[in-house]
């Protein structure tokens, strides 16, 4: 069976594209979307992507995931920098787990430098654009498939 991803995006990931491009990049949400899932299908990985603005769907998702994913890739948005409750509901469902911030968080505000989910993930990829999602399928997949030699 194909190698199974659940990517999850937080809150105001669906205006990529349009907002603060300086930041995200021009790529539309949809963009970014058809891109993860061609790269999914090289890799042979399949993939449901998810996004919302609140933060309770978010966590429902986490735990939806434990159902059907080997792994998560998450870009919490700004729930990166103060929701303990997704980063209890990673830790509950004990999934591998990266990180994605499309911009570089440490040559920002100062609120960004500190994320409370990266204790809880295996890894993070910061400031890649949104190539980030691309890499992180990598990663997991190859992180996943050695801890299984
Ligand atoms: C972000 C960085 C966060 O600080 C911000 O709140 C976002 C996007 C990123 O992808 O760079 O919404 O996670």
């Amino acid at each position: 069976m194909a190698f199974q991803i659940s990517v999850l995006n937080g809150p105001n990931l669906n205006l990529i594209g349009s907002r603060e491009p300086d930041f995200y990049g021009r790529e539309s949400y949809d963009e970014v979307n058809r891109k993860i899932k061609v790269k999914a299908l090289e890799l042979g990985i399949e993939v449901r992507i998810f996004q919302s603005n609140h933060e309770g769907e978010l966590i429902d998702a986490i735990h939806d995931a434990r159902n059907w994913a080997d792994a998560i890739i998450i870009n919490p948005g700004a729930l990166s920098h103060y929701s303990y409750a997704v980063r209890d509901a990673l830790t509950a469902v004990r999934l591998p787990a990266i990180e994605v911030h499309i911009s570089n968080v440490h040559a920002r505000e100062e609120f960004r430098r500190v994320s409370i989910i990266s204790p809880v993930v295996i890894g993070q990829i910061v400031g890649l654009g949104t190539n980030g999602y691309l890499l992180a399928m990598q990663a997991i997949q190859q992180v996943v498939d050695a801890s299984h030699r």
